[in-house]
């Protein structure tokens, strides 16, 4: 079976105004579609905007950060079925059936539920169906994991991580990030064509002190992509919100920042 691309849609690239985007939501389902057609692709979509969403539907006029954690869970109990409702009509359009999953740390940390995790997404996969996945925000215990003592290897953070994991789990074949910006900017402004971890390392240290970082944003995607690269994926972080872009990172282009994945990769064994 050919390797999936797993692409990572981010909230920045889903928001307008303090709510949802579907025009955005659309193109990129389009751009999903057109490529998975014309050059047979299977593509895992993970995605935020489930609290974006729910802010809409609930009149609420905050930004996610000024959410309680409860409040925050509500939204996006409210948001998730609204916006699967969204891309359920958006690939509908283009003929594509897609499927839900809601995961959770704790779910990756038990090895079962973590093989039913990958067999469930393989199977939907080899029938055609994409599988779109999110962090099960209603019921996770980010705030405790501490407590509950799970591993690092473990845990999302965001859904970059997420994205990472779930990418060395199915081995797939490229990881690309959605972001609202070109790629990662280097400590001049520049976009940065192409790097290996050595490299972002050093550059994510010469940046610690930039007020930019301060958003955590690139780092936990550098993180994310650099997971990946260790196990010997390509990750391409690109600008969600630029029509095309997806199109040609689908294509294997170059249309931001290319993390170059490591030679020797580290064995896939996760757990
Ligand atoms: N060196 C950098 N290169 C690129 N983006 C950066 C950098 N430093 C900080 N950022 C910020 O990271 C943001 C992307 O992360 P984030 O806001 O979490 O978006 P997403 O919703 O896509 O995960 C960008 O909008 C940018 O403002
Ligand atoms: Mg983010």
């Amino acid at each position: 079976m050919l390797k999936p691309v797993v692409i990572k849609v981010g909230t920045s690239v889903l928001e307008l105004n303090g709510g949802l985007n579907v025009e955005a939501l659309r193109r990129i389902a389009r751009e999903i579609s057109e490529s998975t057609m014309s050059q047979s692709i299977r593509t895992v979509l993970v995605t935020s905007g489930a609290i974006l969403t729910g802010l809409d539907a609930l009149g609420i006029r905050k930004k996610p950060s000024e959410l309680t954690l409860r409040e925050k869970q509500m939204t996006a109990a409210v948001g998730q079925p609204l916006l699967m409702k969204e891309y359920i009509e958006a690939f509908g359009q283009h003929g594509i059936r897609v499927a839900q999953i809601l995961v959770t740390e704790e779910d990756f940390t038990i090895r079962t539920s973590f093989m039913n995790f990958i067999r469930t997404t393989k199977a939907l996969l080899s029938h055609g169906i994409l599988p779109i996945i999110n962090e099960n925000d209603a019921v996770s215990v980010r705030e405790l994991v501490n407590v509950f003592n799970v591993s690092s290897m473990v845990r999302f953070g965001d859904n970059d991580r997420l994205s990472a994991i779930i990418s060395s789990s199915i081995h797939a074949s490229r990881l690309i990030i959605l972001t609202d910006v070109d790629g990662i900017l280097d400590a001049e402004n520049r976009l940065i064509k192409e790097a290996d971890c050595v490299a972002l390392e050093k550059l994510t240290k010469r940046l610690s002190g930039k007020s930019a970082y301060g958003r955590g944003g690139i780092r936990s995607k550098i993180e994310a992509a650099c997971f990946a690269a260790s196990r010997g994926i390509p990750v391409n972080i690109i600008n969600g919100k630029v029509e095309g872009n997806l199109r040609a990172a689908l294509r294997g282009e170059n249309a931001g920042t290319l993390i170059r994945p490591m030679k020797a990769a580290l064995t896939t064994k996760t757990f």
